[in-house]
């Protein structure tokens, strides 16, 4: 497994494109991110919100917000997709991932913004998260979405994930994907410092 440098988070961060060829920043959420990614979640449609938080809720409850900006704790990660605008950085996605050693496994969840909607930019940042879990060491991703969630389920079939029954909740459905090859089409950092550091082995 990957060792990341939390004192340094900024390294790891990538420029995917969306469907028109804009740029798109994924990068770890920091401390002073914490404002910023709740204005994001209050600014999710009722109907985003919901699907992305499995549940009614007007912002992301504080503990999870907690969560979310402590990078690293738990092996839970969180990302941000932002682009620039007028000079100044807005959020337009997010994503968290959690990483078990022990089973290999990469569990995911990601959102993005609904006036991005639509423009490739939830395809691409699944393929970075996809990078993220091979510089990991993962051998799968996988996810739950509730079954109405007919984007999250169309986005997870173009990527390439296979479906399966959530264990225990009837009302979700888990997409699963093997990680059998490295990821080289999209650009990731992670995946780019996993592969140096073993330059020296493979030389
Ligand atoms: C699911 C979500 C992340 C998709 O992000 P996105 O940036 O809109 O997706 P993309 O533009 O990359 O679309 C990729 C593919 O997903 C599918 N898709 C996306 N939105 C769709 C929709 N509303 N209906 C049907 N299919 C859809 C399409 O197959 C699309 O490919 P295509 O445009 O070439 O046909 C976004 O709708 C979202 O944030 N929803 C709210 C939060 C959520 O549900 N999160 C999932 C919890 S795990």
């Amino acid at each position: 497994m990957q060792h990341l440098n939390l004192d340094d988070l900024g390294q790891y961060s990538d420029v995917v494109l969306s469907r028109s060829g804009a740029a798109v920043t994924v990068r770890f959420v920091e401390l002073a991110d914490a404002d910023a990614l709740q204005a994001y979640f209050r600014g999710l449609s009722v109907r985003s919100r919901y699907n992305r938080l499995m549940g009614a809720a007007s912002e992301l409850p504080a503990a999870q917000l907690d969560k979310f900006i402590h990078v690293g704790e738990a092996d839970s990660f969180s990302v941000v997709a932002t682009v620039s605008r007028d000079g100044s950085e807005t959020i337009v996605g997010e994503a968290r991932y959690a990483f078990d050693e022990a089973t290999s496994r990469f569990e995911l969840g990601l959102s993005v913004a609904d006036s991005m909607q639509g423009q490739g930019i939830g395809v691409a940042l699944m393929s970075n998260l996809e990078c993220r879990a091979a510089a990991l060491g993962a051998d799968q991703l996988f996810g739950d979405t509730l079954r109405s969630n007919e984007a999250m389920l169309a986005l997870a079939r173009k990527a390439g994930f296979t479906f399966a029954p959530t264990p225990g909740d009837w009302k979700q459905v888990r997409f699963v994907k093997q990680i059998d090859t490295v990821p080289t089409a999209n650009p990731c950092a992670v995946w780019r410092l996993a592969a140096q550091s073993l330059q020296p082995i493979l030389a």
